[in-house]
């Protein structure tokens, strides 16, 4: 019987040696006919497998970059530089060939990112996103760890929806109906009641409203899901398709809410720090070699690990959106006309405003509170001066906009007010609206983009480079 495998993280943090292993992995690379780099995805490291001179002629010609093998052998110390293991083959066997020829990967010497987009089914298998995707699931795993260890319940919020909760209308359809030929009302519009749930739906923007709902039993709640959005905006920081942590919490302020959205961010910057060191300190050195090839004026003056470092050690600057209005006008970039945009009061703050707040100004993640209530969702608590919300942003360098949240509006005459300035539907909310008749209770929230932490703990630029398989306009591949 074959052994039993034996990961090859395992073999290369272990302090032993001498002893027999099955490994299986893809072959990374193959020197001088005996030396063959072994990975598993397990971790960053490969394994360096030695072939015995005079192994079978066919095997050695069949290995190659991207082949699959199974190798029984012994762990022994290396005798080579650059790892402490390696091992020594009795058998290998080849589980699938690869064609060097043909192999997308190895068709290009160094392969860029914007290529490995396009073969994005394959691009698992180097360096860069091996950490990037081991980065990501710890990620994932220290944000449901942080939450239940808080004894928060975990709602799953629905993917189908008829709600919009952001109010921004750009919502993706969700029907059964056929394009050509779809029931119509005397008025000419779509008659939903034909289709599958009798009602027109969309796929959620974000599980907040039914977040809010939970809250109002359980107290603390969070979600975790996927979120559509069918904002036509081609850039380095949207997807259309995008997961959310959104967590809501019965008797919290807009300052618990800070406070929550603070230590979960340093909680799971932490918890990667201590579990991926290895993936990150690569990343440093892939986003250190990126720098160098910035003009010297454009070059951050941080390193990654020192970023991080940095957020867990520091508190987040906290301002108003008055201030920070404040401050771009007073900026020499504004002075200077720098900004595309302009600046002033009531003015949904563009990113170049978010990264100069962030990047040149305070050098250190800002929490902005007090927005206009004109640019925010019906649902953020009024401000007594009338014109502002609990609203708040965090913005990080490198990123802008990365939590969106507020303390919400309990008061059912000034929420139904609200709603109805902003067209929103009052009576086929009566749901929403139930939870401010029935035991409402002071509450906030928000919504962590998932992305854009991955973004940021990983020092990748785009993206679609975080994400397994990016949805954005004009692109579904895989
Ligand atoms: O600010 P947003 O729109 O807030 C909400 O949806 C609230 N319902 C959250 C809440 O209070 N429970 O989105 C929250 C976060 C943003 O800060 C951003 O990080 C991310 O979601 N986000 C996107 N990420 C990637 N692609 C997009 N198109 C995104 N839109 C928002
Ligand atoms: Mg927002």
């Amino acid at each position: 019987m074959t052994q039993r495998r034996t990961k090859i993280k395992d073999i290369l943090n272990s302090d032993k040696s001498e002893y027999k292993v099955n490994i299986k992995g893809w072959v990374r690379s193959f020197r001088n006919n005996q030396f063959i780099a072994v990975n598993d995805g397990s971790c960053m490291g490969n394994l360096q497998v030695v072939i015995e001179l005079g192994t079978d002629e066919a095997i050695v010609k069949a290995i190659n970059t991207g082949v699959s093998v199974s190798v029984d052998g012994t762990v022994i110390p290396s005798q080579g530089r650059g790892q402490k293991y390696e091992v020594k083959a009795d058998t290998i066997t080849i589980l699938g060939e690869c064609d060097p020829e043909k192999f997308p990967l190895q068709l290009k010497n160094k392969p860029s990112l914007e290529y490995l987009r396009e073969i994005a089914h394959l691009r698992f298998r180097t360096n860069t996103f091996g950490a990037v995707f081991r980065v990501r699931h710890t990620l994932a795993y220290a944000i449901h760890k942080f939450f239940n260890d808080r004894g928060f319940v975990y709602l799953h919020t629905p993917i189908i929806t008829a709600s919009d909760a952001e109010g921004a209308g750009e919502m993706f359809k969700v029907t059964t109906l056929p394009f050509d030929n779809a029931p119509h009302n005397e008025d000419g519009t779509i008659d939903f009641k034909e289709d599958f749930f009798g009602r027109a739906t969309n796929l959620t923007v974000s599980g907040q409203l039914e977040a809010e709902l939970g809250a109002m039993a359980f107290s603390e709640v969070y979600t975790f899901g996927p979120t559509f959005r069918a904002e036509n905006s081609n850039t380095a920081r949207h997807l259309a398709e995008f997961w959310m942590i959104e967590p809501e919490v019965a008797f919290n302020d807009i300052y618990d809410n800070m406070d929550l959205a603070e230590d979960l961010l340093q909680y799971i910057i932490d918890y990667a720090m201590k579990n991926n060191r290895e993936d990150l300190e690569f990343l440093a050195q892939r986003l250190a070699d990126e720098e160098k090839q910035k003009p010297m004026n454009e070059r951050s003056e941080l390193g990654l690990i020192e970023k991080l470092e940095f957020v867990l050690n520091n508190k987040f600057e906290r301002i108003t959106y008055t201030d920070a209005i404040n401050i771009l006008l007073e900026s020499p970039a504004y002075k200077k006309k720098k900004f595309q945009y302009d600046v002033s009061w009531g003015i949904d703050m563009q990113s170049e405003h978010e990264r100069y707040l962030v990047e040149k100004h305070f050098k250190k993640p800002v929490i902005v509170t007090g927005y206009p209530k004109e640019i925010k969702a019906f649902y953020m608590r009024q401000n007594d001066d009338g014109k502002t919300v609990a609203a708040m942003d965090i913005l990080a360098p490198g990123i802008g906009e990365i939590v969106g949240g507020s303390q919400r509006e309990e008061r059912l005459d000034k929420l139904t007010q609200r709603m109805q300035e902003m067209h929103i539907p009052v009576d086929e909310m009566y749901w929403y609206l139930d939870t401010r008749r029935f035991g409402a209770v002071p509450h906030a929230g928000f919504g962590l983009g998932f992305e854009r932490v991955v973004l940021f703990v990983t020092g990748m630029t785009n993206i679609r480079d975080v994400i397994p398989f990016p949805r954005t306009p004009k692109n579904a591949e895989f």
